[in-house]
């Protein structure tokens, strides 16, 4: 079923174009390049303590593997805590 729209509908999705476009976050240039799984191109930075995580002795990494030239897989991984991170398998509790 398709509503109908008001015919002033253009101008106000034209109206708030300029306040959307504010929204979203500028694209990270500072991300290092490397090379995941299957050769997938992954890029990645530290993220800081006190953004998700408080702990400082957990890093976190967050970045995209470039699975296509269009297609961006978002991930965000937590070191363990509690057990080392140099032995601690890659997924667990
Ligand atoms: C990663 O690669 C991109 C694209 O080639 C480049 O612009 C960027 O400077 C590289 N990052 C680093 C840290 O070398």
């Amino acid at each position: 079923m398709r509503l109908p729209l008001p015919s002033t509908s253009p101008l106000l999705a034209l109206a708030f174009a300029p306040w959307a476009l504010a929204q979203f976050v500028p694209a990270p240039t500072d991300l290092i390049n490397a090379t995941g799984y299957a050769g997938i191109p992954v890029r990645y930075k530290e993220v800081p303590t006190g953004i998700c995580e408080l702990d400082p002795d957990v890093k976190s990494y967050s970045g995209y593997a470039d699975v296509d030239v269009d297609q961006h897989i978002f991930f965000w991984f937590f070191e363990s805590r509690g057990i080392d991170p140099e032995t601690a398998p890659l997924t667990g509790f």
